[in-house]
């Protein structure tokens, strides 16, 4: 097998949540390139809708599934309706995720147990229900963030100690399923990626962050989606429990 062959994803099938909007859709885009059928799950359906296409574009097939990631049963349906299509999974994306900043001495318990819910523990709800039909040389990607290994200015208590947390969870399950079960897990930790969620960004923020950025610019989603397929793939065979930060160098500063 060549080098390059070992990024192929050819027969293989992924789950990714929060596939509506932002680097859920070039998550998709990049798994069906790389030659995987994918199980897309989101709230807002109709955007699912698109990304299938985006996906059936690629060459490959895909399933649209109504799914809240806060619900352990919408995770479940999500991976049963992934199974009923697709007859596998290998690989799964925890990929949704919602980003406030509010003054830790105004924010409620709502606010931030909604971000955690969804961040952090969604993310285990889907591993769970993932992990119990996952086969051996299967992987599981995690969507941290650079918030889970530094500060960026904004008040993100909620979002920053549930990507933190999220590399915890990364590093337990790869304990957990690593020889045992022959299931890779690791985090993506993204620094500024354009998208909706960076959209809510104050004018000025992010011109603010740039010059902690090493390459000087935020990344183009599809940057991020080459370092999924790495640890999406047999490229990635002999990686897990890590977390790699595809930031422009933002944390080396
Ligand atoms: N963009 C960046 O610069 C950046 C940097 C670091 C980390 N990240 C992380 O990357 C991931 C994607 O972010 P993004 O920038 O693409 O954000 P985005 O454009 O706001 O997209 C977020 C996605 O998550 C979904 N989502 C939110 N709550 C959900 C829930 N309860 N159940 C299921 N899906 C839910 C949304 O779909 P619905 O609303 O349709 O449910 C949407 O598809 C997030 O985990 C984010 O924290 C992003």
């Amino acid at each position: 097998m060549s080098v390059l062959d070992r990024f192929r994803l050819d027969g293989k099938v992924a789950v990714v949540t929060g596939a509506s909007a932002g680097l859920g859709v070039a998550f998709a885009k990049a798994l069906a390139e790389a030659g995987a059928d994918v199980a897309l799950g989101a709230r807002r359906v109709e955007r699912l809708e698109d990304t299938k296409a985006v996906v059936e574009a690629a060459g490959r097939k895909a399933v649209a599934v109504r799914a809240d990631v806060a619900e352990p049963a919408d995770c479940q349906a999500l991976v049963d309706a992934a199974l009923a299509a697709f007859g596998r999974v290998d690989v799964l994306v925890n990929n949704a995720g919602v980003g406030t900043a509010y003054p830790a001495t105004r924010e409620t318990p709502e606010q931030f147990r909604q971000v955690i819910d969804v961040n952090l523990n969604g993310c285990y709800w889907m591993a769970q229900a993932c992990g119990r039909v996952m086969k051996p040389g299967s992987s599981i990607i995690n969507i941290s963030s650079v918030l889970g290994l530094t500060t960026a200015g904004l008040p993100q208590a909620a979002y920053s100690a549930s990507k933190a947390g999220l590399i915890g969870l990364t590093r337990d399950l790869a304990q957990q399923w690593g020889a045992r079960r022959g299931i890779r897990v690791n985090a993506l930790a993204p620094g500024f990626f354009a998208s909706e969620m960076t959209d809510q960004y104050k004018p000025g923020y992010l011109e603010a962050q740039i010059p902690r950025v090493l390459l000087g610019r935020s990344g183009d989603p599809e940057e991020l989606a080459a370092a999924l397929i790495f640890l999406a793939s047999d490229a990635g065979s002999y990686t897990t429990g890590q977390v790699l930060t595809v930031d422009g160098g933002f944390t080396a500063t």
